[in-house]
Order: structure tokens, then sequence, then C-alpha cells
């Protein structure tokens, strides 16, 4: 019996081992072609497995959840690209991706580059790190995300180093291979033949991809901010002015800076401390140092009937000298950062152990945010690769995530209490679009920082051209002018000690500007809560607005005709210098040295922010400004509410008078939201968006504000109207 048994046993496992092998072949062979199978996951969004997917992951990292019905809103769409043209194979422990690439089309995002927003025919390796100055792939956020200018997004949600072939490589299965030229006597050979393909290699045997539908590439782009959780929405006082004292402040230093601040009337909602609040830093002990704040908890409610609150530096690296450090380094990292322990923020009890100190110390005092230094690079300092982790995730995937678990987890401890915040962090990732958290760096390059506000719309951050210091009092102005135009109006003086009055020949203008800051509160607040709901971001650049529509560069050069394009002469190189900062304004800055710049107006009419009058139509500007002024368009039938120029952001509940402006000839329309500002009731439907209209009747303007919605949050007082174009 036993010996029958055996043989046919013997039978079946040679029948076996032949099919295995068969099997083996089949996948082996398949490699080349396989074809990705796609599942609808949410409205106009697409996701395909490949091999094996790790365990850890960027969605997994970020925790983010899908803002369903926002997503159901866009509406659901055709797959956007050629099904058989895309293909993912695993071979040699790594996975190949493979997505088609059209002649005409263009590629934006692979994260926060700051010299280039053109994509195509990069090559990059995606690494979380200090920005070096070189758009290689390694910067603060190398979201692994791109949009194209045919409508649609691609992204990969792996937390490795991902190399990017972004239309380089040529294979010789392509659809369209470049013609074979001959060097020596053909002029138009090119070192760099066409492709049509966007390849990337995954160091894994699986990655999740996906696909995010159009039709627009801002529709794409609204797609994947959505599918993150939507942008975040900042309170109120996120969203005036901050300045950044120097390190070694006293609490009476940072009381008699807020007092200057009021004496001379210059707004500020909240003064960020940088390491010297802390008793050690570098690593740090996430405790008051009390020589320099003794007292902190009457200090901070001293800020706070002020009107002022405070952020906190940190970097998330922990001292012996720290209360926590005996209890926390079993969850550590293998390897030390400037001599601290690196939490693994994957394990709870680490978070515990963290955020229960930071809790008690600071944010139950009224601390009212963060900026998390240093969770990006440089390699010098950080841990290297072969480091390992206790949640057994790997130094490779801790560093891509890094900057992710330190936003998400110090988040929640806010949200636990109710209680937005909004601060500043060096390092995000794909699927961090709903941090409340604004990236900077030190590299302090002022034309790169506005190709970082550009790129951060497509890489679903947020990124503030912070001021320092500068040479001269032209370079302040014209750096204090675009970052009141951007996600965070904010002096870092950690290390200068500036103020925004420090050069006293521009001092009126900075005045100026920073009160714009806060009479524009009320447009960017609405445009924050359009991030969060609909997915857009507030900061973009002009290659995802309608009416904007880039060429290739090189068809361009070749074949210029201003008359049946007026932005070919522009578009021939890449625009980097010009954004949009909302639903209707168009950002263009000067630099230092510049005394004019052309600016491109898409199709329609565009008016000037400041006077109403007519500016262009889809045509190339020249423009002069003069020192006092950055150049800011507004869109035909654009409608900005404004508020009086106040020194805080509005409280909960405060009710003030808008002056509602209204630019060009066309009606418009614009929604206004309301909600109290500081809290998260608006997740529970405490919030209201009140419809603005103006309409032309008989040649006249005539404006109109939705009625106060019943039972909801409602801070609008009296409503005046600015016709701005005559
Ligand atoms: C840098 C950071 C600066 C400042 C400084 C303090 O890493 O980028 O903004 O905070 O640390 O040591």
């Amino acid at each position: 019996m036993t010996g029958l048994l055996l043989k046919m046993y013997l039978k079946i496992m040679k029948k076996f081992r032949f099919i295995l092998m068969g099997v083996g072949l089949l996948v082996a062979s398949a490699g080349y072609t396989q074809a990705v199978t796609w599942s609808v996951v949410a409205p106009g969004v697409w996701k395909a497995v490949i091999g094996k997917p790790e365990a850890y992951d960027l969605l997994k990292a970020a925790g983010a959840q899908p803002r369903t019905e926002a997503l159901a809103k866009i509406g659901t769409a055709t797959f956007p690209l050629s099904q058989a043209d895309i293909n993912g194979v695993v071979q040699d422990g790594k996975t190949a991706l493979r997505f088609p690439l059209q002649k005409d089309e263009q590629l934006y995002g692979f994260g926060l580059n700051f010299q280039t927003v053109h994509q195509r025919g990069k090559i990059l390796q995606l690494h979380v790190d200090h920005y070096g100055g070189k758009d290689n792939g390694r910067t603060h956020s190398p979201t692994p995300f791109y949009v194209s200018s045919n409508g649609y997004g691609v992204f990969i949600n792996s937390a490795r180093y991902l190399n990017v072939y972004a239309g380089s490589g040529v294979r010789k299965d392509s659809k369209n291979p470049p013609v074979e030229k001959d060097r020596n006597t053909d002029k138009s050979w090119s070192s760099r033949p066409y492709s049509d393909a966007v390849e990337i290699s995954v160091p894994a045997g699986g990655v999740e991809v996906y696909v995010f539908a159009g039709p627009t590439a801002l529709d794409a782009v609204r797609r994947f901010n959505l599918f993150n959780g939507g942008g975040p929405l900042p309170p109120r006082w996120g969203l005036g002015f901050t300045q950044r004292v120097k390190s070694l402040y006293t609490a009476d230093e940072v009381k008699n800076e807020a007092k200057a601040f009021e004496d001379k009337g210059f707004p500020l909602d909240f003064i960020g401390l940088e390491p010297g609040w802390q008793s050690k830093a570098y690593p740090g002990t996430f405790e008051w140092d009390k020589t320099r704040y003794p007292q902190p908890a009457q200090f901070v409610k001293e800020m706070m009937d002020r009107g002022i609150r405070l952020n906190l530096w940190i970097n998330p690296y922990v001292s012996k000298n720290a209360t926590f450090y005996k209890a926390i380094t079993p969850f550590t990292g293998s390897h030390t950062v400037w001599t601290g322990e690196v939490p693994d923020l994957n394990m709870p009890e680490v978070r515990k152990l963290l955020y229960d100190q930071m809790k008690k110390s600071q944010v139950d005092i009224n601390v009212s945010g963060y900026k998390i230094d240093e969770v990006d690079g440089y390699d010098h300092y950080l841990w290297p690769d072969v480091a390992t982790f206790p949640s057994g995730v790997s130094g490779e995937q801790m560093r891509q995530t890094y900057g992710m678990l330190n936003m998400r987890y110090s988040a929640e401890m806010f949200k636990q209490l109710n209680k937005r915040t909004y601060g500043l962090v060096r390092a995000n990732n794909g699927g961090g679009v709903s941090f409340p958290y604004v990236l900077y760096n030190d590299y302090y390059n002022h034309e790169d920082f506005i190709t970082a506000l550009i790129n951060s719309g497509t890489a679903g951050v947020l990124w503030t051209p912070e001021v320092r210091a500068s040479k001269t009092s032209e370079e302040w102005l014209r750096r204090f002018q675009t970052v009141i135009f951007s996600p965070m109006a904010m002096i870092n003086a950690w290390s200068s000690g500036t103020k925004p009055w420090s050069y006293p020949d521009v001092a009126n203008q900075v005045k100026e500007l920073a009160l714009l800051r806060m009479q524009m509160m009320p447009y960017w607040y609405s445009e924050f809560a359009k991030y969060h709901f609909e997915g857009t971001p507030p900061f973009r650049g002009m290659n995802l607005e309608p009416g904007f529509k880039q060429e290739v560069k090189k068809e361009v050069a070749a074949n210029v005709n201003l008359e049946e394009n007026p932005y070919a002469e522009a578009a021939a190189k890449e625009i980097k210098d010009q954004y949009m900062a909302g639903e209707y304004l168009l950002v263009a800055p000067l630099f230092t040295g510049q005394t004019s710049r052309k600016v491109i107006l898409p199709k329609g009419k565009w008016y000037d922010f400041y006077t109403g009058e007519f500016a262009g139509d889809g045509e190339i500007l020249t423009v002069t400004p003069g020192l006092d002024k950055i150049p800011v368009y507004v869109k035909d039938g654009g409608i900005i509410p404004m508020m009086k120029p106040m020194l805080h952001a509005p409280k909960t509940g405060e009710v003030v008078d808008l002056e509602i402006r209204h630019y060009g000839k066309g009606a418009g329309n614009y929604r206004l939201y309301d909600d109290d500002g500081e809290t998260f009731n608006y997740e529970k439907g405490e919030y209201a968006w009140r419809e603005i209209k103006v309409d032309n009747v008989q040649g006249k303007l005539k404006g109109t504000i939705s009625a106060a919605v019943k039972g909801k949050p409602n801070t609008v007082g009296k409503v005046m109207w600015r016709f701005m174009s005559k």
C-alpha cells in the first residue's frame, strides 16, 4: 500500500514539476509584453497591481483617505491611455514599468523640481533629500506622480528610490521609432533620439500603479489630490504673516518682537521659535529651555492674548537628555543622527512617548504648531540606506517617508484636540497631500524658489519662497513680493535676525505688502478650501491653466508663427517664472536686477490687479512695473473678496466686512468659503459656501451675494462692491 502511494506521489510530482516549469516559462516569456489589468478605485482613478507589491508603500505611510464624494463630482471618465501600450513586468528582482507618450505631449511633475517645469526627456532618481542645486530627482518631495499635457496623471505607489526615464529610452518595439540618420551628412542628427515611452524601474518585486483621468491636466491633478485626501485646510491664522525669530531669543525678546510689530502696524499671526527654545538641540530634548523660557505656559498665554501664536522648531532626533530617552531607545533605528536616536514612527510605542511629551510640554499650553526640520537629508548626517528600524521598514523606505510620518502623527495630535495646525516641514512625498505643512529649504535662490512654487502644484505639496536676509533692499522687496503670494508669508530670521522693516528704504512697501496679504485673507482662505474640498492647488503653473497650451520645445522653435500662436516665442522655452495664485490671479514676479520682464497672458482678457485696467488677451506683454510692484493680473470676470487690513486673522466667529472686487467687463462668480477658521467642525458639515455673482445688466455691473446659510457659520458683515475696470 505504502509503496503504491509513494509511486503515485512521485508520478504526480513528476507531472506537476513539468506543469510548474511550464508556468514558469509562461511568466518569463509573458514578461516582455505582460498586459496590466486596471480596476476602477474611484471615479476617474484606476489601480493596477504588478507583481507582488511590498507591504509598506507611500499610501500606507501617509494613511490618506480618498475624498470619494468630491471625486464623484469631477465625474467618471474613460481610461485615458491605450491600455495595450502600458506594460509592467518583474524581472531581476525589480519592476519595470512602461507608459506610452504621444508626439505632442509634455510632462509635468515628478516632484518638487526647482529649475525645470517640463520633465519630458529627463532621467531622474526620485529620492528624498535636501535640494542640491540640480533637478536630478533628489528633492524635498520627489513625488512619483506625473501629469501630461494630454490630460491624465500617473502615480507609482512605492516608498523606494525610483529610476525614471521620462521619455529617453528607445525601444525596438516602439510604435514611433526615431528615424536613422547619418551623422556624417545630416545636420538634424540628434544625440537624444525621439522616445515614445516613460519607463520606470522600481527596485522591488512588485508595485501598485494608479492612473488619473482628466479631461484636463488640472483635472488629473485634482483627482490625484482628492485621492490623497485633498489639500489641507489651514486655520485662518495660518494664512496671516509669520516671523521666525533668532535661534537664541528669550521669552522677553520674543515679546518685544511682537510689540514692535504691533507698534509699527505690521501684521503678525504667529511667531516661530528656532532651536533655542529647547534646553538642548541637535539632538533635542523636546523640552523648554528654563533660562530663556522660565515660564512657558504664561509666556504662550501672554502671546495668545496679544493675538499671536507660537510655532516651534524641532527635528525628530532624540537627545540622551530627553526625559523619555531610555524609554524610546528600543523603538529607534540602528543609526543615530547627530548622536540623537531616530524614532521609528511606525511604532505606536514611539508615537506615544514622543507626542505625549510634546503634548504635555507644548500643545497643552497652546503651542499652535511645529517646524519639522532635517527629515529630508543631507546624506552625510541622515541614516544610511543600510540602517534598520524595529518596524522592519528599511532605511531606504524610511528615508522616503520620514517627513510624511512626522507630519501625519503630529497633525493627528492636534486633530485629537479639535484644533487645526499649520506648520513647516522639509520632506514630503506622494500621498502627503493633506498634511497641514509647508515645505521650505536652505537653498535660497529666488528664481528657483518660484519654479518650485510652480512645481508644487503638480507635486501635491505646498512650498514657501521664504525670505531670510538680502544683500540689497531691492532684493528684500522682490523676495517679499513673492512670499506674500505664496502658501506661507514668512520671514525666517533664525540666523539673520532681520525684521520686515530691516531695509528702511523699502519698509513702507513691505508693510503695504504684508497688509495686502491680510486684505486678501477671504480670497486665500476660500482658495485653500477649494484645495481641500475640490483638489485644486492654490499655487500652480501656467501649464495647468486653460488657454495656455505649451508646445513641445523643438517643434515650436522650428516653426514660430507669432500670429497663429502668440505665445510660441515664449513657449519655445519653458515658463518657470510666472504662476497662478488661486482661481483668478496670475503673478509675474521680478527678480533682483530686473526692471522689466515678459508676461505671457493666456487666451482671454486679463486686467491689472491694482488698477483694473485692461492688460491684454492671449499675448506677451513686456512690463516695467517699478520696484514697488509685483505684476499681478486678473482674469476677465474675476472676483476677489477682500477685507480690511487687520493685524491678525479674524478669530472664530469674528464678523468682517467685505470689499468684493470685480475685474473686467464680463459677468463673474465666486464661491466664498466660511467656517469657524480653527477647528475640524467643518468635517461635520459646519461650513458654508456663499455664491458671489456679478452680472452685466444692460451695460451696468451689479453684484449679489447669496444669503447666509441658516444654522451655518457666517462671518460676513457688510458687503461693499468695487468694480475695478471702468
Ligand atoms: C535649518 C533650517 C533653518 C533653521 C535652522 C536652525 O536646517 O532649514 O530654517 O531652522 O536649521 O538650525
